[in-house]
């Protein structure tokens, strides 16, 4: 009784509020950036050529007098999504059962409940503490080689340093996050809800489901062709990539000058 007294004497914070909208929009802006990102990134399976016009592009590369590019804008927009992430992030631990007694009990109820949407919000806690470690890893891999992002350097990163590991469970972790994330971001801001919220649910759902399994599609072949440029040029690690055209060029300048 005494508690409540001091309880109700105690002013009512927004802080929480605002913590929770800082925390929907920057999941929001991080969760449209991957599919943006994972697009970008699945543009090699349509070829080299297409991969290294799309990270040629992101430099910039149409502004510059040689069209060499300026790996500070990746710098700079790598830097601003890993600001994001750790935001993100940082506000995201204020939800982790904080103790092995609060793990147990959540996971209790959990049983007890089968709700499938609670379920879903512990995929999203353990997908988020995969990502912390992960996707750290990644990204300052990203911010101090924001020059060296083409199909031959990428594919050596992905195969000589060993990088396809960490790829494979994080683009498990950050789909299924992702996807969540955005379903459960329409369900608690109410969007597209329709006027059945029962049928709206399902309907959010089976979008969540398609988006996670296109999504994976993209990165898992996305990472298989990688895989294989990456061995196959394995003898050559550190070679920069040559477009077609450039290499066409070439031969026709040394043809016509022999
Ligand atoms: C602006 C920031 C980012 C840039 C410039 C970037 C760039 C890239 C590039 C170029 C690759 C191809 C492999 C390589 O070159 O090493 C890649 C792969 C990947 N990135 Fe990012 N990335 C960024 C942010 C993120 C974030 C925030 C995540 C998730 C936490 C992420 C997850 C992944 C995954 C899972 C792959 C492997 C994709 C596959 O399976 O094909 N990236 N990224």
């Amino acid at each position: 009784m005494e508690s409540l007294i001091v309880d109700e004497k105690i002013k009512k914070s927004r802080i929480p509020a605002r913590l929770d909208l800082i925390q929907s929009g920057t999941g929001l802006i991080l969760g449209l950036f991957m599919w943006v990102h994972m697009m970008l990134v699945g543009s090699i399976i349509l070829g080299k050529d297409a991969f290294y016009f799309v990270a040629k592009f992101m430099e910039l590369s149409f502004l510059h007098p040689t069209g060499e590019g300026y790996p500070a804008v990746v710098f700079f927009a790598v830097l601003g999504v890993f600001t994001l992430f750790i935001i993100h992030a940082a506000l995201g631990v204020r939800k982790f059962p904080i103790s092995w007694k609060q793990h147990a009990i959540l996971r209790q109820q959990m049983g007890m409940m089968k709700h499938s949407d609670t379920n879903l919000w512990y995929v999203q806690v353990v997908t988020g503490f995969i990502m912390f470690f992960l996707g750290s890893v990644h990204l300052y891999v990203m911010l101090t080689h924001p020059g060296q992002i083409d199909p031959y350097l990428s594919a050596n990163r992905v195969i000589n340093h060993n990088m396809w590991p960490l790829y494979l469970v994080l683009l498990f972790a950050v789909e299924f996050h992702g996807t969540i994330g955005l379903y459960r971001l329409c369900m608690k801001w109410g969007w597209f809800a329709g006027k059945n919220p029962v049928e709206s649910r399902k309907k959010l759902k089976r979008i969540k489901n398609r988006l996670a399994v296109f999504f994976l599609a993209v990165g898992l072949v996305a990472l298989l062709v990688f895989s294989v440029i990456g061995i196959r040029h394995k003898d050559r690690v550190g070679e920069p990539y040559k477009p077609q055209a450039a290499v066409e060029k070439t031969l026709l300048v040394s043809n016509s000058s022999s």
